[in-house]
């Protein structure tokens, strides 16, 4: 595996494999790495020529009482990880090389980055939208790819890609989960013993409420009622941010479910914010 550092060498490396005709494959992400991001590598490895990994923590998309000094770093482990998945090229540039003294463009997705996430954390996608416009202006990927965990992150960035004509294909991969349903997250490392236990509501949460919509409870409020019950009766959920249905285009939320809905939850279990979603055909 190819460890590149220098966004000016990375760029030459991509433009070498275009010019051989080679499909450039590419999963960025902010290190940590777990199975959710090797399953994007195991499918980046299967439907392209080049596999090209970035590891980033990105200071921009992180508000200023946020965890960006505290989220997890492993680098010897990640190499590990990623040569054992035979990535073809590691790219992890520095943040002096990424925003050098300034740096001062940005890029906004409108309406679909205010909400769920976005209304609790104002500037996270203006940050992760920026970000990803440069590395794949950098790796200039042939597809990029994203775990359904982070919805609204793809959602925003198939909707930048497309307002913008950047010629890269967004796949979305599903959620890889824990044994007891637990979506992979590299926050999960934040959780102890006790909140780990706790964290599964979540998937169950979902499960049951997918269960109800099956069964023909379409109506947003009973469904929101229910999933509002479901959470808060763990203990440790400290906070609900959202849980409800909503149109996996516009995100917004749906009064009664007439075909695939998503639905989403965000809680705080101890200082750890956690997300997940599920698709569901009423
Ligand atoms: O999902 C992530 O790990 C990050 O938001 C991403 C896409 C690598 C941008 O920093």
């Amino acid at each position: 595996m190819e460890l590149i550092r220098i966004p000016r060498i990375m760029h030459d490396t991509s433009r070498g494999h275009i010019l051989h005709g080679r499909s450039i494959g590419f999963v960025p992400t902010m290190g940590a790495l777990h199975e959710g991001h090797l399953s994007l590598i195991k499918r980046s490895k299967d439907e392209n020529d080049i596999t090209v990994v970035s590891i980033f923590v990105n200071p921009l998309q992180f508000g200023p009482s946020e965890d960006f000094q505290q989220y997890p770093r492993d680098t010897d482990g990640d190499v590990a990880k990623l040569r054992k998945a035979e990535a073809d090229v590691l790219f992890m540039p520095d943040a002096s090389q990424v925003y050098p003294s300034g740096f001062m463009t940005h890029i906004e997705v409108g309406e679909i980055s205010e909400k769920l996430c976005g209304a609790f954390r104002p500037g996270h996608f203006r940050g992760v939208v920026t970000i990803v416009a440069k590395l794949f202006n950098i790796v200039k990927p042939t597809r990029a790819y994203f775990g359904q965990k982070d919805f609204q992150q793809a959602a925003v960035i198939r909707k930048m890609v497309k307002d913008l004509d950047v010629p890269v294909d967004v796949v979305v991969s599903p959620t890889i989960r824990e044994h007891d349903g637990l979506a992979m997250s590299s926050r999960n490392l934040y959780l102890n013993e006790e909140e780990r236990k706790a964290a599964c509501v979540i998937y169950r949460c979902l499960i049951q409420t997918s269960e109800l919509l099956k069964s023909g409870i379409i109506n947003k409020e009973k469904l929101k009622g229910f999933m509002k019950e479901k959470l808060s009766a763990e203990p440790l959920v400290r906070e609900i941010q959202y849980a409800s249905m909503y149109d996996p285009e516009t995100l917004d939320e749906v009064e009664n479910a007439g075909k695939e809905v998503l639905l989403a939850v965000s809680v705080k279990i101890g200082g750890t914010r956690l997300i997940d979603n599920m698709l569901v055909k009423a």
